[in-house]
């Protein structure tokens, strides 16, 4: 995939988001609201996605950070059960079968992993 041609914003330092370890959140700006984001990192890729599940429009977190499922294989919404592969975001088993969480683009670099604002997602000044 392209990099993007936004500037990337430093989000938390790589050692923050451990295999199978809590979710590192973060806020963005949507449509002018402030929502929160998450990253964590799934066979050694750090992905990062909108705090809003495809089934209802509601953060998934069953604690704050907490988004494994128990063998941690796969992102679970707390609402309602529904499963999320790790690295595409796609509703694998669940009310929400097929659907996908929003994504938000990182890149990793020394040691330290970076966002990418969009057209939808945008900084917290
Ligand atoms: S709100 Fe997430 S599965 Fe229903």
């Amino acid at each position: 995939m392209p990099e993007p041609t936004r500037p990337a914003l430093a989000l938390c330092a790589s050692s923050d988001l451990q295999e199978g370890g809590d979710a590192v959140t973060f806020d963005v700006i949507e449509f002018g609201r402030t929502v929160q984001a998450f990253a964590l990192r799934f066979d050694q890729v750090a992905v990062a996605y909108l705090n809003r599940c495809a089934h209802v429009p509601t953060e998934m977190d069953w604690q704050p950070g907490k988004f494994w499922d128990q063998d941690k294989r796969h992102i679970i919404c707390s609402v309602h059960g529904a499963l999320y592969d790790p690295p595409s975001g796609q509703c694998v088993g669940g009310p929400c079968w097929g659907a996908r969480l929003h994504r938000i683009e990182l890149k990793e670099e020394g040691g330290q992993v970076y966002w990418y604002p969009c057209e939808r997602f945008h900084p917290v000044s």
